[in-house]
């Protein structure tokens, strides 16, 4: 079977099972402060964990591109990947553990469906805690089905608890399934589901979720029961066709052989495979952010921070391999072919992804050779290389760690990794207090503050039209706890008058405490009706419209204000231009 075929058959069993397919969301999270990207598909669903209501009913599935970057460094093994797929199927206070359970279950062994041999499946459930006990229910179920008791794994809270750690939000334990991988011996008498010796291969993830985790650590139940599941595409895919790793299918095989010839190589060492993974993997990931309607470019802020990142640790690896500079493009026009079927906005945004990929190849070329230049001189003025040093040539000149390692050792000398990581944790801390624990990768923030700040964006966009005219449009939003940030196509920056006549409709608006509403409809009927629909692709063609008034109305998932009043005084606080035609505004409510 081939991935194209296992997204349409999975697509296809929930569809029977009355689930509404919905589209898969962006890869950058709208107005959600809290993380860099979408991590699941239940990320931008946050709000119909809560209890708000779904436009699609309460039964939903999808594909949904997603990027973890806290599995970068374990790239190159055998199942982790930075950009993956996930399938979904959702229920929002809808069925519960037993249909959730049996149908993972149908999907996976039916011989209509996906024909596992149900002896290579093996399950874990959530052994229970002082807080959470537990979960016989699942254990009962995968009994039922004829999963034999020493295939039923209990694991803690850090193995079977779904939620990221250290945030607020909708969580609970979860059910994991776990395909033997064969001809790969089991690494011990320990050796169990979770082990990370690619004996077994974590393939879908049934989370239960009843639990809201509060601020201050407490657990309370949740308005509904929802259940939340994710398989993984390119971790199916490969144990379908009998793979040991996820590199073997055709979501990354004709990349793997592209980089071994690009490399002139005819057998790799084990070493070189890790970093051909490497480019293989990066590549695609950092494509499919730039691919995004977004259009987030190599930076050294947020989004683009990582895509340059990614693009620069292919290229130190790809130059350790021997490639050729200039690769880049050809690679990357092999991960459009791969998704630009499936994903619109990939072929939409071909142009603008290789423009960016030949432009960061070119730039970090130049200062590599401004690196290399200060390493020698650091190297001649005292003699050693610190982990001080390592950090130094990373931050300021974008020379990853690996390199500088390489280039030590070349002169004898050890780089302390201790010193490097120690400089690297207060970096991270530095940061992380700055951009209120972006990093952590936790769920959407829906405090009164970033509600508020999301409602007056809102208004901002509605008087930004008012006053420069109806080319104004949203390309982006972020908001912290304290600013809103919007980006927006203009031409020029404003003019102090304008940014005075801009602040004083929005603040019109809110002195008039204007009624906000939710309503649903078809898109089509949206747009006719005026609401302005720029993200529009998460709700499909259903779609959420918030009006504020007689002032705004605009296509939004929400959470809003109810009145405008609450707002307080809004006001712009610095604008600058970040692009050809684009002005960013921050403003701040007092
Ligand atoms: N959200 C769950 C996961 O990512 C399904 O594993």
């Amino acid at each position: 079977m081939r991935a194209d075929e296992l997204r349409q058959l999975y697509l296809k069993f929930f569809k029977e099972k009355n689930h509404a397919i919905i589209p898969s969301a962006s890869l950058i999270p709208e107005n959600d402060p809290t993380v860099l990207f979408t991590t699941a598909g239940m990320h931008p669903l946050v709000p119909f964990l809560l209890g708000q209501p779904h436009p699609k009913g309460k039964r939903l599935a999808n594909c949904q591109k997603c990027i973890r970057t806290t599995d970068i460094d374990e790239v190159g093994d055998t199942g982790h990947l930075t950009f993956f797929e996930m399938l979904g199927n959702w229920s929002l206070g809808d069925y519960w553990k037993e249909e959730a359970i049996k149908w993972s279950f149908e999907f996976l062994t039916s011989k209509k469906w996906l024909g596992f041999d149900p002896e290579q499946l093996s399950v874990t459930v959530f052994a229970g805690d002082d807080e959470v006990p537990c979960d016989e229910e699942s254990a009962r179920i995968w009994k039922e089905l004829g999963i034999p008791e020493e295939r039923i794994f209990y694991l803690p809270r850090e193995d079977n608890w779904w939620g990221p750690a250290g945030t607020t939000g909708p969580c609970g334990p979860c059910t994991e399934m776990f395909i033997r991988v064969e001809g790969v011996p089991l690494c011990g008498p320990d050796c169990k589901p979770g082990c990370s010796c690619g004996a077994y291969f974590e393939i879908w993830n049934d989370v239960f979720m009843e639990y809201n985790k509060q601020s201050d650590g407490s657990y309370t139940k949740l308005k509904q029961r929802n259940v939340d599941t994710g398989m993984g595409l390119e971790r199916t895919i490969a144990m379908l066709q009998k793979k040991s790793t996820i590199y073997d299918t055709e979501l990354f095989q004709p990349i793997m052989e592209k980089i071994k010839e690009l490399a002139r190589k005819d057998e790799l060492t084990t070493e070189q495979v890790r970093l051909q993974r490497i480019i293989a993997d990066h590549i695609k990931s950092a494509v499919m952010i730039m691919a995004d309607d977004h259009r987030i470019s190599p930076s050294n802020i947020e989004q683009g921070y990582i895509v340059r990142r990614l693009l620069r640790k292919s290229i130190h690896s790809a130059d350790v391999l021997g490639i050729q500079p200039g690769f880049l493009k050809e690679i990357a026009e092999m991960v459009i072919g791969l998704y630009k079927d499936i994903y619109d906005e990939v072929e939409r945004n071909r142009d603008f992804v290789i423009r960016c990929i030949e432009d960061e190849e070119a730039k970090f070329r130049k200062t590599l050779g401004k690196a290399l230049k200060r390493f020698e001189k650091i190297l001649k003025q005292n003699g050693t290389i610190t982990g001080k040093d390592a950090f130094l040539l990373f931050t300021s000149f974008g020379l990853p760690l690996e390199m500088t390692r390489d280039l030590a050792e070349e002169h004898g000398i050890e780089i302390n990794m201790d010193e490097f990581r120690k400089e690297f944790e207060h970096h991270r801390e530095i940061s992380r207090t700055a951009t209120h624990g972006k990093f952590k990768g936790g769920l959407a923030d829906h405090s009164e503050e970033i509600t508020k700040l999301h409602s007056a964006t809102h208004l901002l966009q509605e008087a930004l039209r008012r006053v420069l005219g109806d080319e104004v449009r949203q390309m982006g939003s972020n908001i912290t706890r304290e600013r809103l940030r919007f980006d927006f196509t203009f031409s020029r920056k404003l003019t102090p008058e304008e940014i005075k006549q801009v602040e004083d409709l929005v603040n019109n608006a809110i002195q008039r405490d204007l009624a906000v509403k939710q309503e649903f409809m078809p898109l089509e009927k949206a747009l006719e009706s005026g609401a302005l629909a720029f993200f529009k692709e998460t709700y499909g063609d259903t779609v959420s419209v918030y009006s504020m008034g007689d002032f705004s109305r605009e296509v939004c998932g929400g959470p809003h204000v109810e009145h405008t009043g609450v707002l307080g005084k809004f006001k712009i606080v610095k604008q600058k231009k970040i692009g050809a035609g684009i002005i960013r505004i921050k403003a701040i409510l007092e």
